[in-house]
């Protein structure tokens, strides 16, 4: 059973629209771990375009569950990363003019850069955790360089249209499978919804869904906390065959 880690990035997105103090995400990740969250995550980013150095402070300070640190691979970040320890560090590729990560790391490319990197952050004993697209060579780049967690970017699978999405989805079903098979620990997400977690939260293997966009969604609607505990149930509890037939609770 996968567990739940909830991005609250966009929570401090609303905030950042009218530099102001509310609403607060560290106030918003404790209503998250009451509705089961377990785990917390942000992306600290070069522009501190959302989440910024106070809410990382804070955050951990307070935050019960784990928190998993998103952040680019440049040495600014890693002295941050150090100096908070988060429980994970899971390493993105970020480009100042996209909305959000648009893709996952290419380590193949910068396989001794990103190894140094891994090693530093290592030596602090923090994991670290590689955001890749499902794609074989990038996996066994991953490895190469000793990561031993890799976040599985779900986001082609999110986007596919309903003939492609069978594919997309066998392909993050390869790739948790080479990586297990390898040794490397595997967590997903990105563009993942209320209407298309079950078959992502179905996959043996995956570890955590780090979800964000969704639950901040649904949480305008219904509150943080029922928004958190409704995709709780849905990640712990998927309905098999959700995607291409009749489904069955278990
Ligand atoms: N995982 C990573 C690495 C991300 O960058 C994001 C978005 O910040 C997410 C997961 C969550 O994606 P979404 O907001 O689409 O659920």
């Amino acid at each position: 059973m996968a567990s739940l880690g909830v991005n609250i990035d966009h929570i401090a997105n609303v905030r950042q629209a009218r530099l102001t103090v509310e609403p607060d995400p560290v106030t918003m990740a404790l209503l998250a771990e009451l509705g089961g969250a377990d785990g917390i995550t942000i992306h600290l980013r070069e522009d501190r375009r959302h989440i910024n150095d106070r809410d990382l402070k804070l955050l951990r300070e307070t935050v019960r569950s784990r928190l998993n640190l998103e952040m680019a691979a440049t040495p600014e970040m890693v002295e941050i990363a150090l100096k908070t320890k988060p429980d994970m560090v899971t390493l993105v590729p970020e480009r100042r003019e996209e909305i959000t990560t648009e893709g996952g790391l290419a380590v193949t490319a910068n396989e001794k850069y990103l190894k140094s990197i891994i090693h530093q952050i290592h030596q602090s004993s923090i994991p670290v955790s590689l955001f890749i697209d499902p794609i074989a060579e990038q996996l066994e780049a991953s490895w190469r360089i000793g990561a031993r967690w890799v976040e599985l970017h779900t986001g082609n699978y999110a986007e596919a249209s309903w003939d492609d999405q069978p594919l997309e989805l066998a392909r993050i079903q390869e790739a948790t499978f080479r990586a297990r098979s390898k040794g490397l620990r595997v967590n997903a997400g990105h563009g993942l919804t209320y209407n298309n977690v079950e078959a992502i939260a179905s996959i043996e293997g995956i570890e955590e869904l780090n979800i964000g966009h969704t639950i901040i969604a649904r949480a305008l609607a219904i509150g943080l906390r029922d928004a958190v505990k409704e995709m709780k149930e849905l990640v712990k509890n998927p309905r098999k065959e959700t995607l291409f037939g009749a489904s069955q609770k278990n």
